[in-house]
């Protein structure tokens, strides 16, 4: 981990990553005392369940305190600017997790802030849940270098962030997307130089039953993401071939059927396989907090290596 933040996960090395899930794991189900006497702000510009709650319960399983604020509270750029809020909250408290539009504002945060700054997801990416969702891989497959997930949709901050992280620990990443809504080159290009080291082998189609076919990971997220409710109309009709339901899982029988959630049950993915023998979704949902209270230990002692 080269710094203080943990705002993309090109932040991490592939060991990072590997210790990280090594500690999220030896860390389930206990209670520790590693932030006593420290708190940790949310600060969310989006409405969260997930990365909200379980944040704000790994502060406390780990013995530290925790406070949420709405950016409407804050007026975060509004207000006062991003690197006042960011210089206030670094006097007061011991870690900031924000939930952002720009992922310039996280990097205006964390380059202000004398504190961890953790990205809670951004337009740009959402690193802990694809933190997260290697941990549930790894639990439920043993291993993640060799391994083949097929992620079927939009280009997202979640495809982004898994992208990323998958070509750093060698599994192999395959992406369906229309024409219109596929990865950004940068994008693209940071993933094959990581995926030239790791052996991670990439691809980038516009055929959903290509990529899905063989995969051992099926994954997929909304359309229309939070910010982008004015195209939805749009996207539901750009994106109506890349539903995720049986007849294309039926091109990977062995596969797990992986969803960030909240879920468009009729959208992005059928309801009867949401809720089908295949899907992973809430063990997904409770590996943010293994994965999360691994993050703080590390972050909130200075930085994301273990020793
Ligand atoms: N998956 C996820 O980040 O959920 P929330 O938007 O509810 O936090
Ligand atoms: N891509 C989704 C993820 C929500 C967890 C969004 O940004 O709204």
């Amino acid at each position: 981990m080269k710094g203080k933040d943990l705002l993309s996960v090109a932040d991490l090395t592939a060991d990072d990553i590997g210790g990280l899930l090594d500690h999220a794991q030896e860390m389930m189900g206990t209670r520790g005392r590693q932030l006593e006497g420290k708190t940790v702000a949310l600060l969310f510009e989006k409405p969260s369940l997930r990365t909200r709650v379980s944040f704000e319960v790994a502060a406390r399983h780990l013995g530290g305190d925790s406070l949420f604020l709405s950016p409407a509270e804050v007026g975060l750029g509004t207000r006062e600017p991003a690197s006042h809020v960011a210089r206030v909250f670094s006097r007061y408290v011991d870690g900031l997790v924000v939930r952002t539009f720009a992922q310039g504002t996280l990097e205006e945060l964390a380059q202000h802030a004398s504190i961890p700054v953790i990205n809670g997801l951004s337009n740009q990416e959402h690193p802990c849940q694809a933190l997260a969702d290697l941990l549930t891989i790894q639990q439920k497959r043993r291993k993640l270098a060799g391994l083949t997930l097929a992620f079927v949709g939009d280009a997202n901050n979640v495809a982004r962030s898994l992208l990323l992280a998958s070509a750093k620990v060698g599994v192999n990443f395959h992406l369906a997307t229309p024409s219109a809504y596929a990865m950004d080159e940068d994008t693209v290009s940071q993933a094959r130089s990581a995926a030239a080291t790791s052996g991670s082998r990439l691809l980038f189609t516009r055929d959903a039953r290509e990529a899905v076919t063989g995969a051992d990971v099926v994954y997929t997220d909304v359309w229309t993401s939070m910010g982008q409710e004015a195209e939805s109309v749009q996207r539901r009709k750009d994106f109506s071939a890349y539903q995720v339901d049986a007849g294309l899982l039926s091109a990977a029988p062995d596969a797990m059927l992986m969803h960030p959630l909240p879920a468009h049950p009729g959208e992005e993915v059928a309801p009867d396989i949401l809720e089908g023998p295949q899907s992973v979704i809430f063990d997904q949902a409770e590996n943010r907090l293994h994965l999360q209270k691994a993050v703080l230990a590390r972050l909130m002692k200075g930085n994301l290596s273990r020793e």
